[in-house]
């Protein structure tokens, strides 16, 4: 049974790659194909979803609204190489992440993806630039460079007069504005946030999305934000809702109002 199932899947995948080549999928940043993921729970397990299957175009600004357990994080932990599928491929145009090893992973996370989360994961002790220096000093980038390169990401967020304060002592707004600032510092092509304004209170919130409205234009990045949110939802080029392990388009599901 499983044998079989394996086999389906891999002929699907085959026969997707072999579709790649002649198709238009170029364009296509990131896709998922028969995604899986479960968790051991015990003598259960916990089945967050099973053949998910998504296509976010370059440049693209998709955000995932679900209810809470639905399984947003898990797939952008997912998506981000946080984690392994159970079954299925994620693929950054032709490339495929999950076959990666952990060396290789840990470096196309650094080089190729940036992350915001709802909680900053700034390093309080350390100062908004130092903080936002880090993903490059991480992958060997000289310490100068880094630091004028860390500097033009806080002036792009309008935080350069705070360069040098500690991170712990700025407001949960300017933190996050240093985490979007760390999350782009090495140019990813893709931004994966999840929650970003989820601590913020709705003015601040509203600042960051549109900031991170401004960037995804400036930077020609490829979005997926999940939020609660369905404001800021709605401000992205699509809406996908996650329901009962699947994703499924918000228009679809909404009916037209009452005339
Ligand atoms: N490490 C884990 N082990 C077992 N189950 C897990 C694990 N991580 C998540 N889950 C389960 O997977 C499901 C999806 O969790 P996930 O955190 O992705 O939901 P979510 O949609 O992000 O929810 P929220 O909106 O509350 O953040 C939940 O039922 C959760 O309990
Ligand atoms: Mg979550």
């Amino acid at each position: 049974m499983l044998k079989s199932g394996t086999t389906r899947l891999t002929t699907d995948l085959r026969r997707h790659d072999s579709l790649k080549v002649v198709g238009d999928t170029e364009e296509i940043a990131v896709r998922t194909v028969h995604l899986a993921k479960v968790y051991p729970s015990g003598q259960a397990e916990i089945t967050v979803f099973r053949d998910l299957n998504l296509e976010v175009k370059s440049g693209e600004s998709v955000a995932v609204i679900g209810e809470s357990g639905a399984g947003k994080s898990t797939l952008l932990h997912l998506l981000g190489g946080l984690d392994r599928p159970s079954e299925g491929a994620i693929y950054f145009g032709e490339r495929r992440i999950e076959e990666l090893d952990d060396g290789e992973l840990s470096e196309f996370r650094n080089r190729e993806i940036g992350f915001v989360w709802q909680s900053h994961s700034l390093l309080p002790e350390f100062t908004a630039l130092e903080n936002v220096m880090m993903p490059l000093l991480i992958r060997g980038t000289a310490h100068q460079k880094a630091a004028r390169t860390a500097m033009d990401r806080l002036v792009q967020v309008g935080l350069e007069r705070r360069a040098t304060h500690r991170a712990g002592e700025l407001s949960g707004g300017e933190q996050q504005r240093v985490s979007l600032a760390r999350a782009l510092v090495a140019s990813p092509k893709v931004l994966l946030a999840d929650e970003p304004t989820g601590s913020l209170d709705y003015r601040t919130g509203e600042g960051i999305v549109s900031l991170l409205e401004q960037l995804q234009r400036q930077l020609e990045l490829t979005s997926i934000l999940v939020t609660h949110n369905l404001a800021f939802a709605r401000r992205c080029d699509r809406v996908l809702i996650l329901d009962k392990g699947q994703l499924h388009p918000m228009d679809d599901r909404v009916p037209p109002p009452q005339t």
